[in-house]
């Protein structure tokens, strides 16, 4: 099957050879072809380049099995790789959306078994078909989102039962999605109550107990803590992740959303492929993440659902740093799918050029969930995994039109 675009107004993030993340300026290049054609065989990218061309090479070739798409007006780039999502959960938490209305922050509903606790419970009461259904619409609406690639935690079962039941849902979600899916296993995303006075009890547990089966029945690639104020420490964070990559789970964390923990230091050292929020960080941190191959991950859904502070991603970029954006797509401090509004979030609240948030949505994000070189980019060889937008003025008008839906179709070959 040959697929043929044609009239592109502007083909973005075309690389003849993909490169594994862009750091400091090259985040603010991007190669583009206007009017341009792309070609697309049996789901594989095969060709592009400018209309003018098109004809001498592929004027003769529209017989069967091909298809041609018109364009005119619309921007072809890479999908999006969401590389930090939590999106296999039960209800939806939109009391705490009101506790915070009214003043309540984030760590005091946490102090109050809401929260991640909150939907620990819920979590426990739902059974694993259920949560496949509930979350699959979760799915599709990151998909709807341009989509492409996601990462995907457990971390609301908070017991072995539970933390299974969903590990076993996101692998019955790779299975039958059309989007490439990896497991991220994130028991130490808060101490359940009947751990609530002997936190390293749970932690022996996460280690002895879950990790082996988790392990043993191949259902997760990552290894997740919540190192930061009020939950894991930096000790018990490094214990967890030793464990992890004793299994063959290579980690990737939650780390100084809520403060200056220590978190961004325990994950370079372990060779996280990310430490993700990063709400507080300062020199120390920027210095040890300079000599890492780890990516800095922004949520910045989160620091504007929950009204905290934005990551310094200008400062980051501007000291040389590979940075990345996720959605953080969850039902207590990112209820949203959506990359493009991650996208104008990030250009409005952190400074970053359009150009720099799409690469850091997808290049970097790429490199984040251990995709490197293969999403993120049109280049010959690689899957067809591209957006295509609505009729536009610019590139910058998709995330400058904050609200508008401005996504026509989401190509996909996982
Ligand atoms: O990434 N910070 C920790 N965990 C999630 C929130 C989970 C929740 O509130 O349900 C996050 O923001
Ligand atoms: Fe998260």
């Amino acid at each position: 099957m040959l697929d043929i675009y044609v009239n592109i107004k502007s083909l973005m993030g075309v690389r003849k050879t993909p490169v594994k993340f862009l750091k400091g300026a090259e985040l603010d290049t991007i190669e583009a072809i206007d009017d341009a054609y792309l070609i697309v065989e049996d789901g594989i990218i095969k060709d592009y380049g400018k209309m003018a061309g098109f004809a001498n090479i592929y004027g003769e070739r529209c017989g069967a099995n091909t298809a041609v798409h018109d364009l005119s007006g619309r921007f072809v780039f890479p999908a999006f790789v969401d590389s930090h999502t939590h999106i296999v959960y039960p209800g939806s938490r939109e009391q705490e959306y009101e506790d915070k209305i009214r003043g309540l922050s984030y760590a005091e509903i946490a102090k109050r078994g809401g929260g991640i606790l909150n939907t620990a419970a819920k979590m426990h009461l739902t059974d694993e078909d259920t949560l496949f259904d509930m979350s699959m619409q979760h799915l599709q609406q990151c998909i709807d989102g341009g989509t492409a690639a996601i990462e995907i935690k457990s971390g609301y079962g908070l017991s072995t039962e539970d933390e299974l039941k969903m590990l076993r849902v996101i692998r019955r979600m790779k299975e039958c999605s059309p989007v490439t899916i990896k497991a991220n296993f994130l028991a130490a995303h808060a101490f359940p109550t009947p751990y609530r006075d002997d936190h390293d009890g749970y932690v022996r547990l996460i280690i002895d107990e879950m990790l082996p089966i988790v392990a043993g029945e191949g259902l997760a690639d990552f290894i997740d803590v919540f190192c930061d104020e009020g939950f894991f420490t930096v000790s018990q964070t490094a214990r967890i992740l030793e464990a992890g990559i004793k299994h063959g789970l290579k980690p990737k964390i939650h780390a100084n959303e809520l403060g200056l923990t220590g978190g961004v230091q325990v994950g370079v050292e372990y060779g996280a492929l990310s430490v993700d929020h990063l709400e507080h960080v300062g020199d120390a941190e920027c210095e040890c993440l300079k000599s890492s191959k780890t990516i800095a991950t922004a949520l910045p859904g989160a620091s504007f659902f929950l009204g905290m502070p934005y990551t310094p991603l200008r400062q980051m970029i501007d000291s040389g740093l590979a940075v990345a954006l996720a959605s953080d797509c969850n039902p207590g401090s990112s209820p949203s799918a959506s990359m493009k509004f991650v996208l104008s979030l990030a250009s409005i609240n952190m400074r970053l050029t359009p150009v720099e948030a799409l690469n850091a949505a997808t290049v970097n994000a790429a490199a984040a969930m251990d995709l490197a070189g293969t999403y993120g980019h049109i280049s010959p060889g690689l899957k067809a995994n591209f957006i295509i937008t609505r009729p536009m003025p610019s590139f910058s008008y998709f995330s400058y039109s904050y609200t508008e839906n401005l996504i026509e179709q989401v190509v996909i070959n996982r």
